[in-house]
C-alpha cells in the first residue's frame, strides 16, 4: 500500500509508484470489455486513469462488480502501477480488486452529447465534474493563487473588508436587507472604501472577495455576485497605478502559461495570444478614444461612458490589454480625483482585455481633498452620515493614493478563452439564476 496519509494514492502521483501496488479511489467515466479483459477509466480530480481487469487474475466478486459499473459510480481499486506511454497520464493500473463505494443509477443527467446551456446550468452541481469545467476551475485557482503571490511578494497586506455595509461605492444596483435597528444594510459592491482606510494604516494593501451588483444586465460579462481583487496603495498616483496594473496582469498571464498549459490545451485556448501579453500596455486618453470609436462609426459622444461595443472597437487590433484613461467626471464614481489639467475629467483608467473581453480592471487615483470630496458626495446625493468615516481619511493626514479592482471572472474568461462569464465560477449568480 502507499505511504499516503489517506492510505490511497492520487492518480497524478501514480508514475512515482511504477511497479508497486496501490489503492486508488475515483469516479467511473467509461467502461468497455472484451470478454475476459475489461477496462475502466476513472477520474479522481487529479487525473484520469485506465484500469485493466483480467478475469483470471481477479477474485470472482471483483470481476462480477464490473458489470454494475455505470458512469459516475464511485469505486476503490487496488492494483499494480504499470508505466505505459500510450495511456493517459503515462500509467495503467492492473487491478487486483475492485469495490463499489457509491453506485450511480443509469440516468446520470449529463451524457456525452450536446446539452443546452440552461440544462447544464440547472445541473451545475454535476456539470462541474466534466473535463472542460475541471480545466476552468484549475485555471481560476491558478489565477487566484497568482494574485495572492503577486501581492505577497510585494509586501502588500491582505485586509478582508466587510460584505454587509452602510456606505456604497459604485453607482450600479444594490442588494439591500434589513439590519436590526441600524436600518438598511447593503451587500458590498466594492471593498475599496475600507481599503483606503487600511492603506493609511498599512501603506500597501489589497482585499479580495465576493462583491455584489443588483444590475439587470443579462450579458456575457455580468454576474450579480463576482469576485474582485482590489489593491490600494499610499503615495501612488494614477501613472503608478497603471504601472502596477500592467505588471499585475502580465504576471498572472505568465503564471498561467507557465503552469496551466494542459488545461489551456483542453480548453483549446490559442496561447500565442496570451504569449503577447507583455508590458508596457498601450494608454489611450478618453478623448482620443471617443474620436477613435466615432471614426469607426460609433455614436458615442464626449461625456458618455464607453459601451461594450466601443470597448471592442478600441481593442480591435491590440495584441495586449489597452488602458483608456481620464474619463469625464459624470461617467465615473464620486471618489475619483479631479484631473488638475482638465477638471471636467478624473484621474482614472479602465483596462480593456483584447479579443473583445471588455473591461477587466477599473482603477483611479482617489480624491484626497476634503472639500472636493464632500462636494462630490453631496452632488451625488449620497447619505452624508454613512460617509463621515470616509471623509475622516481626508481630515487626518490626507495622502495621495490610488487603487483598482480586477474582476476575477472576466479575467478567467479572457485567459481561458471562454465566451461567457457564467462558466468561470463554480456556482454562477445571474439575474435569473440562484440555484443550484
Ligand atoms: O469598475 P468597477 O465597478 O470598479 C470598482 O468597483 C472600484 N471600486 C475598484 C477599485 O478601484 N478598487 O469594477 C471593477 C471590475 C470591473 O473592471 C470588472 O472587471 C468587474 O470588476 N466587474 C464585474 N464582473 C462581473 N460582473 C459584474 N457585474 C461586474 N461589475 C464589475
Ligand atoms: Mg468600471
Amino acid at each position: 500500500m502507499t505511504s499516503s496519509p489517506f492510505d490511497y494514492a492520487r492518480i497524478a502521483e501514480l508514475p512515482s509508484y511504477a511497479g508497486k501496488s496501490v489503492r486508488v479511489r475515483g469516479w467511473v467515466t467509461h467502461v468497455r470489455s472484451s470478454g475476459k479483459v475489461a477496462f475502466v477509466v476513472i477520474r479522481d480530480g487529479s487525473g484520469i486513469l485506465q484500469v485493466v481487469l483480467v478475469k483470471n487474475s481477479l477474485p470472482p466478486e471483483s470481476w462480477e462488480r464490473f458489470a454494475i459499473l455505470t458512469q459516475e459510480t464511485c469505486v476503490e481499486i487496488d492494483g499494480e502501477v504499470k508505466l505505459d506511454k500510450r495511456a493517459p497520464g503515462g500509467v495503467e493500473l492492473g487491478a487486483s480488486s475492485l469495490a463499489v463505494l457509491g453506485s450511480s443509477p443509469v440516468d446520470y443527467p449529463i451524457q456525452p452529447k450536446e446539452h443546452g446551456v440552461d440544462f447544464l446550468l440547472d445541473h451545475r452541481h454535476l456539470w462541474l465534474r466534466s473535463q472542460r469545467q475541471r480545466a476552468v476551475a484549475r485555471v481560476r485557482h491558478e489565477i487566484e493563487q497568482a494574485i495572492r503571490d503577486f501581492f505577497y511578494e510585494r509586501d502588500f497586506t491582505l485586509v478582508d473588508t466587510p460584505i454587509l455595509t452602510a456606505a456604497i461605492g459604485e453607482r450600479s444596483g444594490l442588494f439591500a436587507t434589513d439590519y436590526f435597528d441600524e436600518g438598511t444594510a447593503y451587500l458590498a459592491q466594492t471593498g475599496q472604501l475600507y481599503g483606503e482606510a487600511a492603506a493609511a494604516a498599512l501603506g500597501r494593501i489589497y482585499c479580495f472577495g465576493p462583491t455584489f451588483r443588483a444590475e439587470k444586465s443579462k450579458t456575457r460579462r455580468h454576474l450579480t455576485e463576482f469576485w474582485m481583487c482590489e489593491p490600494e496603495v499610499a503615495f501612488n498616483d494614477s501613472n503608478d497605478n497603471m504601472k502596477l496594473q500592467e505588471d499585475f496582469i502580465s504576471y498572472i498571464v505568465a503564471r498561467c502559461l507557465d503552469r496551466k498549459q494542459e488545461e489551456l490545451k483542453e480548453l483549446e485556448r490559442d496561447t500565442s495570444k496570451l504569449e503577447a501579453v507583455k508590458t508596457p500596455f498601450p494608454r489611450v486618453n478618453y478623448s482620443d478614444a471617443v474620436k477613435m470609436v466615432q471614426a469607426k462609426g460609433s455614436d458615442t459622444k464626449w461625456g458618455d461612458d464607453l459601451g461594450a461595443e466601443d470597448e471592442s472597437l478600441l481593442v480591435e487590433r491590440a495584441d495586449r490589454p489597452v488602458f483608456i484613461y481620464n474619463y469625464p467626471k459624470e461617467a465615473k464614481a464620486f471618489y475619483m480625483k479631479e484631473n488638475p489639467d482638465d477638471p471636467r475629467t478624473v484621474l482614472c483608467d479602465d483596462l480593456l482585455a483584447p479579443e473583445g473581453y471588455g473591461e477587466i480592471i477599473g482603477g483611479s487615483q482617489r480624491e484626497d481633498d476634503y472639500d472636493k470630496l464632500l462636494r462630490r458626495i453631496t452632488e451625488e446625493n449620497l447619505p452624508l452620515d454613512a460617509y463621515g468615516w470616509y471623509l475622516d481619511l481626508r481630515k487626518y493626514g490626507t495622502f495621495v493614493h490610488s487603487g483598482f479592482g480586477l474582476g476575477l471572472e472576466r479575467t478567467v474568461a479572457w485567459i481561458t478563452g471562454i465566451p461567457h462569464i457564467r462558466e468561470t465560477i463554480a456556482f454562477p449568480r445571474l439575474m435569473n439564476r440562484l440555484r443550484p
